[in-house]
């Protein structure tokens, strides 16, 4: 596995201490997540003390649903922490990959992206044997397969690669297998982040204990 590797009770407590601890000074970026583990780290973070109008929020990926579907990643951000997204610098959904490409040109080098990992060893909407996986010259790209909900947006590697700091959240008896399969080396779409500092941050069952 690439980076720190912390084994905690508490995964989504741990995120919002460090992710709190990471933006700090005015223009920070901070990159959100989809997936169910999301859920109880922005409830989290949304109690830490963050100067949120320092910062500008943005999605590294995104589900091609209207913001307020039930799906879409922008909503699951919205009813987390919704005093985050009121009180940011700016608040960047994802619904045209030409138009956030723009965003993130201007944006990049991120502070901080938040990655959830699928049993699949996707991080966003980078999923395996996706063409995705290879774009060297784009920062965001349409995606999604035949496997996962919805087409999708999503960052490519060379704008997740530009975070100073990439935090992966993975919790659940059910992630062990993948958690296994990323310290074996796979060649799975998360093995292939190769931002400068990543953080683990697992549970008990991820990790397999
Ligand atoms: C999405 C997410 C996706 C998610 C992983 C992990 O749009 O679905 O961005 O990449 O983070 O599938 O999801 P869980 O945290 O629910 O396991």
């Amino acid at each position: 596995m690439n980076g720190e590797v912390k084994v905690v009770n508490d995964v989504a407590a741990e995120f919002a201490r460090i992710v709190a601890s990471e933006l700090k000074g005015s223009g920070s970026t901070f990159v959100l997540s989809g997936g169910s583990t999301a859920t109880a780290c922005y409830q989290q973070l949304a109690e830490q003390n963050v100067e949120w109008s320092d910062v500008s929020i943005f999605w590294g990926d995104e589900r091609c649903v209207p913001l307020d579907h039930e799906d879409s990643n922008y909503l699951l951000a919205q009813k987390a922490m919704p005093s985050v997204l009121n009180a940011a610098a700016a608040v960047y959904a994802m619904e045209d990959a030409d138009a956030y490409e723009k965003l993130v040109a201007d944006a990049v080098p991120f502070d901080v992206v938040h990655l959830g990992v699928g049993d699949d060893g996707h991080v966003a909407s980078l999923f395996p044997d996706s063409d995705t996986l290879n774009v060297e010259d784009r920062l965001v790209v349409d995606g999604g397969d035949e496997f996962h909900k919805h087409p999708r947006i999503t960052l490519t590697y060379p704008a997740i690669n530009s975070a100073k700091v990439v935090i992966y959240t993975v919790v659940g008896e059910n992630k062990a297998e993948m958690i296994n399969r990323v310290r074996s080396g796979e060649d799975l779409p998360v093995n292939r982040v190769k931002a400068e500092r990543q953080i683990w941050l697992l549970d008990e069952g991820a990790n397999g204990n």
